[in-house]
């Protein structure tokens, strides 16, 4: 579960990534064969991402017409679409590409008849994919204080790894930005726990997001990630 390799390239994605809505054209050739690689790679265990080119997406994106599909298997965790998409997302970006994640902006109806969805399968979100601009994030998150309770420092005091998985799990996107997650840190372990929001339609694929972000910063401090559910999230060990 959550076994994705993670590329070098998305320590550095994080930091540059910002939903895109205004796009300078959709991804060329060569682009979407990469992307489409990787979709077949992130495509087990309940979830499936399909690369697709015309319409579907509604009026709030502009300029581009290509979108990743994440369909699942009714029953699969939400935190599995997360977790792959935002691989999608993150090597989207590493490759300059814009992204945004879609939980309404998209026509279900176009996009079921798209993939011809069976009755076991559901599609909760799609990703917007194209060329852009320079990409210049605000990101205007919680602190890290609110996310864990910690400092930076107290962080680093605990382990550095548990620092960095903590800094790039708390600039993961989520549905109306929300952030839709609490963190707790201990020597052994990074927990991306729930906190309740108005709106928890995505909470689950919020948290696979944040997760996804943990484990590359895990990474970033050459660590590699695994997970097991607790009874209010998951918990990381690396
Ligand atoms: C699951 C999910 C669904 C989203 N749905 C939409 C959407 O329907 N329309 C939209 O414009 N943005 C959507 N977003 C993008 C968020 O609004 C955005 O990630 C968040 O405000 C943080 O901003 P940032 O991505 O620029 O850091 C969605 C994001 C996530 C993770």
């Amino acid at each position: 579960m959550f076994d994705v390799n993670i590329s070098k390239d998305w320590i550095d994605a994080i930091q540059h990534r910002c939903s895109v809505r205004r796009y300078t054209g959709a991804p060329d050739k060569a682009q979407l064969d990469q992307l489409g690689v990787l979709c077949r790679k992130l495509s087990w265990q309940g979830v499936t991402i399909r690369m697709f080119k015309g319409p579907g997406l509604r009026n709030a994106i502009r300029g581009t017409d290509v979108y990743a599909v994440i369909i699942c298997k009714k029953g699969t965790p939400a935190e599995m679409e997360g977790y792959a998409g935002e691989a999608l997302v993150l090597e989207a970006t590493a490759m300059g590409l814009g992204t945004c994640w879609l939980g309404g902006g998209f026509y279900p109806d176009v996009i079921s008849k798209n993939v011809n969805l069976q009755t076991d399968e559901e599609v909760h979100c799609v990703i917007a994919l194209g060329k852009c601009g320079p990409q210049n994030p605000v990101f205007k998150r919680r602190t890290l204080e609110q996310v864990c309770g910690k400092t930076e420092a107290e962080l680093a005091s605990i382990g550095n790894w548990q620092k960095e998985a903590v800094l790039a799990a708390r600039l993961a996107p989520s549905a109306i930005n929300q952030q839709p997650w609490k963190i707790s840190v201990d020597s052994t372990s990074v927990t991306i726990q729930e906190r309740g929001v108005l709106i928890n339609k995505y909470a689950g694929i919020d948290r696979g997001i944040c997760m996804l972000h943990a484990a590359v910063g895990a990474s970033k401090a050459g660590r590699k990630a695994t997970w097991r559910k607790t009874d209010d999230g998951y918990q990381m060990r690396a």
